[in-house]
């Protein structure tokens, strides 16, 4: 059944016969939003890093455009941002237009004059992110090391004044740097943040942004994510984050567990963006109107990236997410949301209640679907929904332990597994009943992935999986005892 399209996802964005990794550059500027991202331009594993392009009107339906910034003899293009430099700063802008700017490091290779050095360089654009030329000083910001990279650049506008930020990795410090400039070519070193909390792993792709508390705009704080690979809950790579606050210098956590470097003893302690396997080097829009932050993962893992079985594409990116911060018991807490854009269109089916004393199946309807299912605790110690089941009895087990609060995913038995042995694997989150005591889950499952949204959006756990086209059933169930469900469709095309 292997063809060119099999496993092709029909909501996740992938490069038509390319490889794809981190999102790069991500904005929002006059309707279009901008998605670009590592890209090989010439084959489907890491390499030759340039940056691709896609653009959408609505977040759901992406056009792949051309190659943006491509490599060449001298550098690879890693990962970076762009911003629109409304006040033209940088000087790139023509007759009353402002330019975007992106950011990038430049991976130098051994024929460029800086061998073997990661530095950031700037590329802008005046007709709206399509064509783009490199800046004839790059690099604009060096400190002559091999792992410095992943510049995030955003507008502080605040008590200490008005300019640039960049945060930028050590990444084999553990450490996230930020500068500042006035102009976006000249930079000045602020403050370092870590090592804290996730050191299993290297540093990437950070980002910095500010957030309402519990939707008072009159409350904030500023929120430090950071990628790290490996040393992931689960395995592999994943993303971590800080609260706290910045003031136009130096990012203070307040949700900082241990600092300098640790063992991975406390990991389930720590803030994680999403608790699954694939979910890796995210980062979020800039220049979203109405103070939305949308975030967009790389849904993919290091461990087994280049292996995963699908041809000539390679690597999906997630959904967008719609990222707001609420006070949990006291300590502020990122909130995900798959951006509502994604089901405006789709009607549900009728809601099922059912009571659970075993497996129940159901009518799964369409294989990509969002599945949004209440639990209410029986006696049973385990109860979920088994996803994308075939006639030979693979399927992805979505599951609840009450007692032991956990959220898990086994896709020990999900379809194809055994291109890699780091592949098949039960990944576990801890998990807490609603105030009335069930757990509610919010699932969309794709031809290669499940993306769960647990305690609206205060756990997610995110999974590629493979399985046979033909596996759509669904059932749900409980194990050692009872359990009752009120289950919702929403077929999604
Ligand atoms: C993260 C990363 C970045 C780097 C890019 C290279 O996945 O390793 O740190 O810029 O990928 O493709």
């Amino acid at each position: 059944t292997s063809s060119l399209e099999t496993f092709r996802p029909a909501m996740h964005y992938t490069a038509r016969d390319t490889w794809l990794n981190d999102p790069n550059g991500l904005v929002f500027h006059e309707g279009t939003y901008h998605l670009y991202y590592q890209n090989n331009p010439f084959g489907n594993v890491h390499s030759n890093m340039s940056w691709g392009h896609a653009t959408s009107t609505d977040l759901v339906n992406w056009e792949e455009q051309p190659v943006a910034i491509p490599c060449d003899d001298t550098e690879e293009i890693f990962s970076g941002s762009i911003v629109v430099d409304h006040g033209n700063t940088s000087g790139f802008g023509t007759s009353g237009t402002a330019p975007l700017v992106a950011i990038y490091t430049s991976a130098f290779k051994p024929a460029s004059a800086h061998p073997g050095i990661q530095a950031q360089s700037l590329a802008w654009s005046t007709d709206g992110g399509y064509s783009w030329t490199k800046y004839a000083g790059n690099p604009v910001l060096t400190r002559d090391s091999p792992e410095f990279r992943d510049p995030k650049v955003f507008r502080y506008d605040g008590p200490a004044g008005s300019y640039w930020v960049m945060a930028a990795v050590e990444a084999h410090d553990y450490a996230v740097l930020l500068y500042r400039s006035d102009n976006l070519k000249t930079w000045e070193y602020l403050s370092t943040f870590g090592p804290a909390n996730g050191t299993g792993g290297i540093w990437e792709c950070p980002d910095l942004f500010e957030l309402p508390l519990d939707g008072d705009a009159g409350n904030t704080r500023w929120i430090l994510t950071v990628n790290m690979n490996p040393g992931g809950p689960n395995g592999g790579s994943a993303g971590q984050y800080f609260v706290g606050q910045f003031d136009g210098v130096t990012f203070r956590s307040e949700t900082t567990v241990t600092e300098g470097m640790q063992d991975d003893g406390r990991v389930a302690d720590y803030q994680w963006l999403d608790w699954g396997r694939d979910y890796y080097a995210a980062v979020s829009f800039s220049n979203v109107p109405d103070g939305r932050r949308l975030m967009i993962g790389w849904m993919n893992n290091w461990q087994y990236a280049n292996h995963i079985p699908t041809s000539p594409w390679r690597s999906p990116m997630s959904l967008v997410r719609d990222v707001t911060l609420t006070s949990v018991n006291g300590q502020p807490r990122l909130v995900q949301q798959p951006a509502a854009e994604y089901t405006a269109n789709s009607a549900p089916v009728p809601a099922q209640q059912l009571q659970l004393d075993g497996t129940v199946a159901v009518d799964g309807g369409t294989a990509v679907k969002q599945i949004q299912v209440t639990f209410t605790p029986g006696t049973a110690e385990e109860y979920g929904v088994a996803v994308r089941g075939g006639e030979d009895g693979a399927a992805t087990r979505i599951g609840i332990r009450p007692v032991s609060g956990e959220l898990l995913v086994d896709r020990t038995n999900s379809g194809d597994t055994g291109f890699h042995d780091a592949f098949p694997s039960v990944s576990t989150a801890p998990i807490q009943p609603g105030p009335d005591g069930t757990y509610s889950l919010q699932i969309f499952v794709d031809h290669c992935s499940v993306e769960i949204f647990a305690q609206d959006g205060l756990v997610t756990l995110t999974e590629l999986i493979f399985p046979d086209p033909s596996a759509t059933s669904l059932a749900l169930y409980s194990t050692g005892g009872t359990a009752a469900a009120s289950l919702q469709l929403t077929p999604l095309a």
